[in-house]
């Protein structure tokens, strides 16, 4: 075996060839030349602060502060809730069940209405982008409609798929039906209801509810997020319009960020469809290790 000091190793030099950086990635000076342009319109939630990080700043007692920013529950989680969630972490190592099989069904059966026709989310929010997955398109320049001082995150939604947000004004706070209807185009694809609204809490009554929804065109989806159906004595029902078949959407809501959505079943295969392919990519995220 020859030595190191022996034998000399010859390397072999490379001529490598230089070619300058294409013109458009030595002028990109942000990130924002390869985001998708509509986002640049978006002004970023921001969330309350964590209870723990306002204690801190103002010296005081966590176990003391109330938070008001969000929806939360300032009773706890029910105990059944918890007993459930408990028993779920014995099954951590399977894969969740993503379509929520059982939990389709209860909700079907308590609603009188078919598993088809109940899409889940976690949390409304994810209920309702799945509306924007299933059904804008910016290059089609699709509108959505909503009222002025409507919940936020309608518009949001119709900016990040790019389509038009048509916001209706809304004198003294109230949602005019009858401006919404007259904002109507061949090119409105969403028309976005939240009864009782946030942050105004003005609610619309059924008799509205069924005139608008009697002179909206059958290509238009209503949404009615009724996030707060639950806090109504006397809620409008908005299911009657599933149940006779004119695939108008509805939202609601029930406890531990779990939310579900009723609509036709047609609709509800194209919403679920999108929602399958968020929860792919969750899976494969969860995969990485990253969030989930
Ligand atoms: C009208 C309305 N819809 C939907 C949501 C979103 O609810 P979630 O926390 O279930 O995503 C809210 C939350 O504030 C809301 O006010």
């Amino acid at each position: 075996m020859s030595s190191s000091k022996s034998k000399k190793k010859s390397h072999k030099i490379l001529q490598v060839e230089t070619f300058p950086l294409p013109s458009t990635l030595s002028r990109m000076t942000s990130i924002w030349e390869l985001a998708n342009s509509q986002l640049r319109d978006i002004t970023v939630y921001e969330a309350g602060k964590p209870i723990e990080e306002t204690a801190r700043e103002l010296g005081g007692d966590p176990g003391a502060i109330i938070k008001l920013a969000s929806n939360e529950n300032p009773l706890g989680p029910s105990p059944k809730a918890i007993q459930a969630m408990r028993a779920a972490l014995e099954d951590a190592h399977l894969y969740p069940d993503g379509s929520g099989f059982y939990l389709c069904k209860a909700i079907a059966a308590k609603l009188g209405l078919a598993p088809e026709n109940i899409i889940l989310g976690n949390g409304s929010n994810e209920a309702l982008e799945f509306l924007g997955h299933a059904f804008l398109d910016g290059m089609r320049q699709d509108e959505v409609i909503a009222s002025e001082y409507a919940f936020v995150v309608y518009k949001l939604i119709a900016t990040s798929f790019g389509a038009r947000m048509i916001e209706v004004p809304s004198p003294s706070y109230q949602q005019d039906l009858e401006a919404m209807l007259e904002a109507i185009t061949p090119r409105t694809r969403l028309i976005f209801i939240p009864n009782p609204n946030n942050p105004t809490g003005t609610l619309i009554s059924q008799r509205e509810i069924d005139t608008f929804v009697s002179r909206v065109p059958e290509q238009v989806i209503v949404v009615f997020d009724e996030a707060y159906f639950e806090f109504l004595d006397n809620p409008p029902d908005t299911l009657r319009f599933v149940r006779e078949g004119r695939n108008w959407t509805w939202v609601g809501r029930s406890t531990h960020r779990l939310r579900y959505c009723v609509a036709g079943r047609d609709r509800c295969a194209s919403q679920n469809k999108a929602a399958i392919q968020r929860e792919q990519h969750r899976a494969s995220w969860r995969a990485c290790g990253v969030g989930g």
